[in-house]
């Protein structure tokens, strides 16, 4: 930047949105943060007219996997570096994975690993969630409170897949810290025994194929899980979030705890809106293990009850639980090079870069939610949330200069145009009416069609207690 030069960069006659409004403005950024909101604002070192186009905070993807430990053969396709460039080019300038407890290990343990995993390649801002799988009395004492103080402010409890699996009394004493410390706890809530006892009688008739992933999680599954995980928060009288919800059972359930005052939040996904039970296949072919993820897709009725729940408040962020494993990988979705039962297909799906798009299309320019409800969902309430607000999440003087400027016109996806390291998409031909054309981070260019690789520039953020609530007065846990 010249002497002259008052910003490092404006965008200039955008169409800002945020959580709240729509306006007209330049943004003057400097130094990576937004310096000022105006009109005719000076030259800046660089400048973008955005003149006809709308601007959006970039993404805030609180719920993401990359490079978490697998046990072998599997291994996440995406790392730092290959995550964060699909995020960039997708619209998403912060990523917030998790970093993993094993059972036996420590937590802190978990952090360090995971620090050195991300150091030096990512391309855009990230903070850390915990997953906390063995909550032993040094964790409850001593990891945890520890790791909440330093910046690590939510933790994922998990209520299904052996190797992380807590049970209730386990989930009330992490539940306790989360009320004590002033922590966001996120709740993976499906019955494991009930999908255990599914899984086998599946399994003795035969039926292993791809598809009878979704039988043996039926919603009921989902249902009784969400029920009671709302009811052990009650229990400690602690704010939950609910995550991946996938359909009716779980959003009545929902409903019925908030409308009795009970503090839930909820997330939901692309895939409870753009895949059905059918692409986990129609038949016994294993192609449908690309869209095995957990809770399943449902169906069209259930996919019109997320939509509802999206614009009406119901949901409190939108992520992508991006979880990526290659199709066809000895790492991935044929774990030893074998197409193996359901059973044995790891979970999830690759969704990072197409999040923001997808919702952008089919919710705002396709009618079904506001231009700031979509900023909410992906931005504003993940920031808030995990205490990233007002940091990120907005457009507004002070925060960080993260921001998506927004071509609207045909588009569709093809995993040839994504940047993960994934060799498919489950949105393969699915047509957009929007992508982010530009987004920047921190004040810099990482996407306008081309990437622009910054590895290492994307910085750790220490998260702040959430904020979507007033601070209440906590007492200590009964
Ligand atoms: O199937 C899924 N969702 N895999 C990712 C891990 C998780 O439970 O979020
Ligand atoms: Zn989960
Ligand atoms: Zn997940």
């Amino acid at each position: 930047m010249s002497s002259v030069d008052a910003f490092d960069l404006v965008v200039r006659n955008a169409r800002v949105a945020t959580a709240s409004d729509v306006f007209l403005a330049d943004i003057g950024i400097r130094d990576g943060r937004i310096a000022q909101l105006g009109r005719n604002l000076p030259q800046g070192a660089q400048d973008i007219d955005a003149a006809g186009r709308t601007v959006t905070p970039g993404g805030v993807d609180a719920h993401c996997h990359l490079d978490q430990p697998m046990a072998p053969p599997l291994r996440m396709a995406d790392d730092f570096d290959t995550g964060t460039r699909a995020a960039a080019c997708g619209g998403t300038t912060t990523v917030i994975p998790f970093a993993a407890q094993a059972k036996g290990g420590s937590l802190r343990a978990a952090v360090a690993d995971y620090h050195q995993r991300a150091e030096g390649r990512a391309h855009v801002d990230y903070a850390f969630h915990l997953i906390v799988s063995d909550p032993t009395p040094a964790v409850l004492a001593q990891e945890l409170p520890a790791l909440i103080a330093e910046g690590y402010t939510s933790f994922k409890i998990y209520m299904t897949y052996d190797d992380l699996k807590l049970d209730d009394g386990q989930m009330l004493d992490v539940l306790a810290v989360a009320r004590e410390h002033g922590a966001m706890a996120m709740v993976h809530a499906e019955n494991a025994d009930c999908i255990e006892w599914l899984t086998k009688r599946l399994e003795a008739a035969g039926r292993t194929a791809p598809r009878f992933h979704g039988l043996s999680r039926p919603m009921l599954v989902e249902r009784e899980a969400t029920h009671r995980a709302m009811s052990l928060a009650e229990l400690v009288d602690v704010p939950i979030l609910i995550v991946h919800v996938s359909g009716r059972e779980a959003v009545e359930q929902i409903r019925w705890a908030r409308s009795r005052g009970l503090k839930v939040f909820a997330e939901t996904c692309p895939q409870y809106l753009f895949l059905t039970a059918d692409d986990l296949g129609l038949d016994d072919s294993y192609q449908g293990a690309r869209c095995v993820c957990s809770p399943p897709p449902r169906d069209k009725a259930n996919q019109a009850v997320i939509w509802d729940g999206l614009a009406d408040g119901l949901f409190t962020v939108f992520s992508s639980d991006h979880a990526p494993f290659r199709f066809d990988d000895p790492q991935g979705k044929k774990p030893g090079g074998e197409e193996v039962p359901f059973r044995h297909i790891p979970n999830g799906i690759p969704g990072i870069e197409t999040r923001m798009a997808l919702l952008y299309s089919e919710g705002v320019l396709g009618g079904r939610i506001t231009l700031e409800k979509f900023v909410e969902l992906t931005a504003t309430h993940p920031a808030k949330a995990y205490g990233l607000h007002p940091r990120k999440g907005t457009i507004a003087i002070g925060s960080d200069a993260d921001l998506v400027i927004w071509d609207e016109g045909e588009r569709v996806i093809r995993n040839a145009d994504l940047h993960h390291a994934v060799d498919y998409t489950p949105y393969e031909g699915q047509r957009l009416r929007a992508w982010p054309g530009t987004t920047i981070a921190n004040g810099e260019v990482v996407w306008n069609g081309v990437f622009h690789p910054r590895a290492g520039k994307g910085r750790f953020l220490a998260c702040g207690a959430p904020t979507l609530l007033p601070r209440a007065t906590r007492s200590p846990a009964p």
